[in-house]
């Protein structure tokens, strides 16, 4: 049983939602993937959203409906969109209200996972590694101040890194 929600947030691609599940599973606990809960609000794929009303409109939804997340019970496993720590108030209601861990992995490896994406809205560009690599920069600063751990998803099948995450779940009493 977990004392409070466990959320996995890193970069697109990284393996939130895989590794979320397993997660889940493994811990006997209810998953919630943020992106899927945020389609079923908009009604269409988060790819469609962008084109018509925008980043900014995307964000304000992808707040709210965090904070429902964050504010529902029982404690779950909650895999967040890569973008969900761009803003300051999204970072520290995640850390403060839940265990937040941050799956890593090199702008490289991610865009090797992600040659064939077309669901990401961030990524149809001419050069996904550029594009990766300015995200990464921007963001893992970001995703180090809203997490309690960081995980290193790299070199680990999904098996290994959910085990590691639950070890220290269960090393830090969360
Ligand atoms: C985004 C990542 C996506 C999704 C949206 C924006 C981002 O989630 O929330 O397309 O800004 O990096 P994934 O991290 O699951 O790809």
């Amino acid at each position: 049983m977990l004392e409070r929600h466990c959320i996995l947030v890193g970069m697109p691609g990284v393996g939130k939602t895989t590794i979320g599940r397993r997660l889940a599973n493994r811990l006997g606990t209810d998953f919630v993937d943020l992106d899927a809960v945020i389609e079923t609000e908009i009604g269409c794929p988060i790819r469609t959203y962008f084109e018509h009303q925008g980043e900014a409109a995307f964000r304000d939804i992808e707040a709210r409906l965090l904070e429902r997340a964050l504010a529902a019970e029982p404690p779950c496993v909650l895999s967040t969109g890569g973008g969900a720590v761009l803003r300051a108030g999204n970072r520290q209601a995640m850390h403060q209200l839940g265990t937040v861990m941050y799956l890593r992995s090199s702008p490289e490896h991610l865009a090797r996972r992600l040659r064939n994406d077309t669901k990401r809205p961030l990524l149809q560009v001419d050069d996904p590694l550029k594009k990766l690599k300015e995200l990464y920069a921007e963001r893992d600063p970001l995703y180090r101040e809203a997490a309690h751990y960081v995980v290193e998803t790299q070199r680990g099948s999904v098996a290994t890194v959910v085990g590691h995450i639950a070890m220290q779940l269960d090393l830090m009493g969360a």
